[in-house]
């Protein structure tokens, strides 16, 4: 590859931090950010985890990766592990709002309708997925002005953009949430108000909206689901890190309050 290419792509010593860090596609984006040089931030729940997950990155590529638990939802948490990735580091490259809440849609062993939908769930969704990358957003934007440049993206879904096709699933046992959707549609606007708010400020802020990835997902779900994509399949997760690896890189450097979608084309019909 050329030199202005690698250049494009290149995270050398680049400060990452990606919520929801443990998670089954922000470990494999670690990877993937971690082979171009930079230094990941693994957010999640479990300190044990976090920490266990980042000595393998440092031990594999020689990067500073470091494990942090940190509630996002949590004010006082966010406060305090943004305060420590600072006194860590002395700057925040990248922030990938990556957390989301358990999409529970089965409760008691059945499928929960909407007129039934729990409080507790709504109002959970609500606050990682939205509270969450707000208190994340305000933490590192605080240093990305202090510094002068940075870049934000936050993790959507199709979900956010076109209705959940309640077709597909029938009697699978899978579906995906009222609160889900709502938190994910959400999330594309709050990308767009912080890239016009810090315009001119050297700080972007975009908004990649997945597809489903596959895992093992049996019939008949997969073949409605592969169905409704023009590319027949559902995603890879390294289908995911590479347009990732391009937002949060220099490759995008004039894209902001952009949304990609990374679906088969899933919404294009
Ligand atoms: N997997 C898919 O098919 C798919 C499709 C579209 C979009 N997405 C989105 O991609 C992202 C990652 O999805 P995934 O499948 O890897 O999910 P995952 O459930 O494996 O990972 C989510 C992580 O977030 C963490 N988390 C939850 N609440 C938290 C909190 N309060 N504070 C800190 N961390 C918290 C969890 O512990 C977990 O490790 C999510 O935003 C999801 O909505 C996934």
């Amino acid at each position: 590859m050329s030199e202005r290419v690698n250049s494009w792509y290149d995270m050398n010593g680049r400060v990452v931090v990606l919520t929801g860090g443990t998670g089954r596609l922000a470990r494999h984006y670690a990877v993937v950010l971690s082979e171009v040089g930079a230094n990941v931030v693994l957010v999640d729940l479990v300190q044990a985890t976090c920490d266990a997950v980042a000595a393998e990155l440092r031990q594999q590529f020689g990067t500073e990766a470091m494990g942090l638990q940190m509630d996002i939802s949590n004010k006082d948490e966010v406060t305090a592990g943004f305060a420590r990735i600072w006194d860590r580091y002395g700057r925040i490259d990248v922030l990938v709002n990556n957390a989301a809440a358990n999409q529970l849609t089965v409760f008691d062993g059945k499928l929960v309708d909407f007129e039934d939908f729990p409080l507790e769930f709504w109002q959970d969704n609500l606050d990682v997925n939205l509270t969450g990358a707000f208190l994340c957003s305000q933490g590192a934007g605080k240093r990305m002005s202090e510094q002068g440049s940075g870049v934000i993206l936050n993790i959507g879904s199709v979900y956010g953009v076109v209705a959940c096709d309640q077709r597909i699933y029938g009697d699978t046992g899978i579906n995906s949430s009222v609160a889900y959707a709502t938190t994910k549609s959400g999330i594309l606007n709050f990308t767009r108000y912080l890239a016009s708010y810090w315009q001119g400020k050297n700080i972007r802020v975009n908004c990649l909206s997945p597809g489903g990835v596959f895992n093992n997902q049996g019939e008949p779900f997969l073949s409605n689901y592969t169905g409704k994509t023009m590319l027949k399949s559902m995603a890879d997760p390294d289908d995911l890190a590479s347009a990732l690896l391009y937002l949060v890189s220099d490759a995008s450097k004039w894209v902001t309050g952009a949304n990609l979608m990374v679906d088969g084309g899933w919404t294009a019909w």
